[in-house]
């Protein structure tokens, strides 16, 4: 399949999906507190996104995954499956990453939270990791290359001494989840293809504080650093236009 060059009317629809998603995190923060379990925060996203919001959960029955959110805390890179018994402690770092499917369009974010009070370490990678997001959407725009992208995040991941997952990517987004075209969080400036007007794609690194390698458990979902180290995640679902590049899942927190 080619890569989708989406009107500004579909964009207008996108804007909203990623308002939704953005939402969720928004809404679900005060929830995350020592002693909640993730299978409660995902419950509260499930009844928000169908009741509150009238969206469809978009990870529920993906690929088998059950669940509403991704809940990945710690050592676990990605795909942390909510569990009853999974009960969030002082000092754990937490992924929620969420979809949100509105009017048959998809926006797709996650954003870390520091349970209680966390470690310097830990904060540091939190922080490092998003400014990998932000750096590289600051190179978005009408004919840059997906190469400047991936260049940005490793650029700044391995100056601070972080390795870049390899694994899993960003992706096209559209009224189909996960499309082309992948957008790798490694790479070299003015490699591979040109971003275009009219292209919605998410960027989503995943920063180790050791080694980039990972391992998936026997439950066919999570996926751990192989040695044990903490990894971080962040992830925004971007449009790009005339202007440059829009960030469909901003927070109001973010003054991007
Ligand atoms: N939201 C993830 C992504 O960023 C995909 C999760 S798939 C699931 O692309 F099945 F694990 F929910
Ligand atoms: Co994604
Ligand atoms: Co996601």
């Amino acid at each position: 399949m080619k890569i989708s060059i989406k009107t500004e009317k579909e964009i207008e629809k996108m804007r909203v999906a990623g308002k939704l998603a953005a939402e969720v995190l928004e809404m679900i923060e005060p929830f995350v507190v020592p002693g909640v379990s993730t299978e409660e925060l995902d419950n509260i996203c499930y009844e928000h996104i169908v009741n509150v919001q009238k969206a469809i959960p978009a990870n529920v029955g993906y690929r088998g995954f059950e669940k509403t959110i991704c809940s990945s805390i710690n050592q676990v890179i990605c795909h942390g499956i909510p569990d009853k018994n999974r009960i969030l402690k002082n000092g754990d770092i937490l992924n929620i990453d969420v979809t949100v499917i509105k009017d048959g369009w998809h926006g797709d974010t996650s954003k870390m939270y520091l349970v209680g009070k966390c470690q310097p370490h830990n904060e540091r990678l939190v922080k490092i990791t998003q400014e990998c997001l932000y750096k590289a959407i600051e190179v978005v725009q009408p004919g840059a290359y997906l190469g400047d992208i991936g260049h940005a995040i490793q650029q700044h991941a391995e100056s601070n001494y972080y390795s870049v997952v390899e694994e899993y990517c960003g992706h096209g987004i559209g009224n189909v989840y996960h499309e082309e075209p992948q957008i790798l969080h490694y790479g070299k400036p003015g490699r591979g293809i040109q971003i275009q007007e009219g292209m919605c794609f998410t960027i989503e690194p995943m920063i180790n504080q050791g080694s980039k390698h990972c391992k998936t458990l026997q439950d066919g979902w999570t996926v751990e650093t192989k040695d044990g180290r903490n990894s971080a995640q962040w992830e925004h679902t971007l449009a790009v236009t005339s202007r440059g590049v829009e960030v469909l899942t901003k927070r109001q927190e973010e003054s991007l």
